[in-house]
């Protein structure tokens, strides 16, 4: 849908964020980026967990750069309604995990009961979950997502939907946090013909768009589509990327649109969830079956047609360094070893 053509809303003092599973995957992208556009930003962060973990490192991180620390709970409504006018907050950003993403609609109660919150931005991040349909066990957490959306629209509080489709990466059927690996060395998946597209977003551009949103009068109760051009790629269109990248060819292994659901089908947690949204992107082409033309969906380049995009071309540069650090240090978590990365690979590519 063609987005009204007023400017966003300039802000005379900048709206006060709570970040919700700030030290999440997702949440740490979202934080930065509300520290960096200057926004008051405050946490809710669990209480619990030793002192010296990679959590507190990250909590202390962003504390150092202004962050407030409220220590909570999400499912405690009084509590919730208590910090949110305590701190006056105006948006309410969530990236709480898969498993708690029904205890969300206690803090839409709180926020209908206070009625002063301007927007709220649930747990979505990934695909548009009332048009995308993949195999169980994906379904039962889309099938969460949706009944959050449906306490948000019934509640009134003013809401924004982030479509953002897959996180600039390799992307692997069984990693939930796939852009933390580079790409293989020793053999690439390719699922199906490997020629459906899909849309990659870099980390950092969710959170600096997102943070572009949340301050926008034209992106109240909307969906806002990601759909950068330069960075829609098939499979195949990956694997070459990469092997331009690192100058060598890679074999292909062909994953069937059954192998990825029987992998479903084992039901193994994360894993098989990521099998079945593999499944509903690569095979089922859940991100560019469908136009964006309805009343509530906007495609974010028309709202922001001067902003860039990180391209694939640029993450996948990040991924070589990021591969020739893994192998210098030793780490296994990047599949072919220092073996694939100094010698050619004899075997071609088998498309
Ligand atoms: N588009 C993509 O490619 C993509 C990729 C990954 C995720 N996502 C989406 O992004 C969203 C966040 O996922 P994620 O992978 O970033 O999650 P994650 O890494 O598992 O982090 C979850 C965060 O939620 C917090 N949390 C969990 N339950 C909570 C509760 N009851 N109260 C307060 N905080 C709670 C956790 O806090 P603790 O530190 O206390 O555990 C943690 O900070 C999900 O909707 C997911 O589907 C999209």
């Amino acid at each position: 849908m063609a987005p009204t053509s007023s400017p966003p809303t300039t802000l005379a003092s900048k709206n006060r964020v709570l970040i919700i599973g700030a030290t999440g995957f997702m949440g740490k992208f979202l934080t930065e980026a509300s520290l960096s556009s200057s926004h008051p930003t405050y946490l809710l962060i669990r209480p619990g967990g030793p002192l010296l973990s990679p959590k507190s490192t990250t909590i202390k991180t962003f504390q150092d750069k202004g962050a407030i620390i409220v220590y909570g709970v999400v499912d405690n409504k009084e509590f919730m309604e208590k910090i949110l006018k305590k701190y006056e907050i105006d948006i309410v950003i969530s990236a709480i995990g898969a498993e708690s993403l029904l205890d969300q609609i206690t803090l839409v109660e709180a926020m209908k009961s206070i009625k002063t919150v301007k927007r709220f931005l649930p747990s979505e991040f990934g695909h548009d979950v009332d048009r995308a349909d993949p195999v169980e066990p994906g379904l039962a957490m889309y099938k969460q997502k949706r009944l959050v959306r449906r306490v948000i629209e019934e509640s009134g509080v003013p809401y924004t939907y982030i479509c953002c489709n897959s996180i600039a990466s390799w992307p692997y059927y069984n990693n939930c946090h796939p852009s933390s690996l580079p790409p293989p060395l020793d053999q690439l998946h390719v699922y199906g013909n490997g020629n459906v597209k899909a849309y990659f977003v870099d980390g950092f551009d969710i959170g600096k768009f997102t943070m572009k949103i949340v301050d926008d009068h034209r992106t109240i109760n909307k969906n806002i589509h990601f759909r950068p051009s330069i960075n829609c790629y098939s499979m195949n269109e990956l694997a070459s990327l990469w092997e331009s990248k690192i100058a060598r060819k890679i074999p292909r292994l062909f994953v069937s649109e059954n192998d990825l659901l029987a992998i479903a089908a084992e039901n193994i947690i994360p894993e098989s969830v990521v099998a079945s949204l593999t499944h509903d992107i690569f095979i089922n082409g859940c991100q560019v079956s469908y136009k964006i033309d309805g009343v509530h969906d906007v495609e974010i380049s028309t709202l922001y047609p001067g902003e860039s995009f990180r391209s694939m071309e640029d993450c996948f540069e990040s991924f070589v360094v990021m591969a020739a650090d893994k192998i210098r240090k030793g780490e296994n978590g990047v599949a072919g070893g220092t073996k694939s990365m100094v010698e050619p690979v004899i075997i071609t590519a088998s498309c």
